[in-house]
């Protein structure tokens, strides 16, 4: 299991580059603990009466809701309200509140949480610890320990899993068990991720151009990751889009540039791959990568997309000789964040 010698806010140990990489690697394990540990979540009774999901979280955490959201709505299950701010909706009350933050201590999360059970959310924390453990563990609310990882979006089977365990337990998302043992195994298939994010991060590497994202509407929070991955793993800027909806805005300016570069997420199903090609087409893009969502079902799809970001940015990095774990502009918007709030410390 990995081990940091410290988590505020998050990986104060140094990590090495190769580490870094193999831990995305490895994910297998975490993905696989996690959601035994989300199945095995006792939540109290009362919870059971929740009618609607919400799931606070920013950057790395805030990830999973998306995730969530977007399996709900296509296998069925509770209504999944993502929170990537400091307030939950006035409507909180009766939701099933997951106040997801990797280190327990950034302050959006944890206003958000307090917010939610001062207004009648049934709250759980999900974390590896910090201010969050200790403000849930003092009012009651039950705690999800997570393991650690090197980084909070390196940790995204833990938290993913483990939400997902959790609402398959309590009954609140459909999706089958077969397709979650499908996801999990599939995140075995390491000399196949490997090449393909080798092949993706060498397009990276050699194409220019403003790059776009473009995923098919049920995949969208996979472009919205990769977007994420490659700004703090390769520092890359990208733009994440949807089809069928970038086909109503985002095409008209694409079609004009001349250097646009587009990574389609292509699940290999229709409609969507379809759509997929022939918007690309029209984009008239500088450069065009198919990265192909593997996998028999969307959840598979999703993880196997997610996996590959990781891998490919980790992979980005090292080939351009920079280190892909400091995030040391991000730590100082959180500084920010503390020093000119009010919001909720839960000291
Ligand atoms: C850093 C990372 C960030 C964090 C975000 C919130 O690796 O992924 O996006 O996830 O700053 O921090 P936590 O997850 O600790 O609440």
């Amino acid at each position: 299991m990995w081990r940091v010698s410290s988590t505020v806010p998050w990986g104060a140990c140094a990590v090495a580059r190769g580490e870094f990489y193999g831990y995305y690697l490895g994910w297998a394990g975490p993905a696989r603990r996690a959601y035994a540990a989300g199945l095995a979540l006792e939540l109290p009774s009362g919870y059971s009466r929740a009618d609607c999901v919400v799931v606070c979280g920013m950057g790395g955490s805030g990830a999973a809701g998306d995730y969530l959201a977007a399996l709900s709505a296509a296998y069925g299950g509770l209504p999944v309200y993502v929170v990537k701010s400091a307030e939950p909706p006035r409507w909180v009350r009766g939701c099933l509140v997951y106040a997801v933050s990797f280190s327990g201590n950034t302050r959006e999360t944890l206003n958000c949480a307090s917010r939610a059970y001062r207004l009648g959310g049934y709250v759980v924390a999900v974390t590896t610890g910090g201010r969050l453990a200790a403000w849930a563990r003092r009012v009651g609310v039950p705690v999800a320990v997570v393991e650690e990882a090197p980084a909070p979006r390196a940790g995204w089977p833990q938290l993913f899993y483990t939400l997902l365990g959790s609402l398959k337990a309590a009954g609140l998302i459909q999706v089958p068990g077969g397709h979650v043992e499908e996801s999990i195994q599939l995140l075995g298939e390491r000399e196949r991720a490997e090449a393909e994010a080798r092949e993706l991060a060498e397009w990276l590497q050699g194409s220019r151009g403003s790059l776009v994202v473009l995923a098919p509407e049920p995949y969208y929070p996979v472009a919205v990751r990769t977007r994420s991955e490659l700004a703090e793993n390769a520092k890359l800027t990208a733009d994440a889009a949807q089809v069928p909806e970038a086909g109503h805005n985002m095409l008209e300016a694409w079609a004009r540039s001349g250097d646009t570069r587009i990574l389609l997420l292509d699940p290999g199903e229709e409609p969507w791959s379809t759509l997929l090609h022939q918007a690309a087409g029209l984009a008239r893009p500088a450069s065009l990568h198919v990265a192909r969502l593997r996998g028999g079902s969307m959840l598979s799809r999703m993880v196997w997309g997610t996996w590959l970001a990781g891998l490919a940015s980790v992979r980005y990095a090292l080939d351009a000789g920079l280190d892909p774990e400091p995030v040391k502009t991000i730590k100082a918007f959180r500084r920010v964040v503390e020093e000119t709030t009010g919001w909720d410390a839960l000291d």
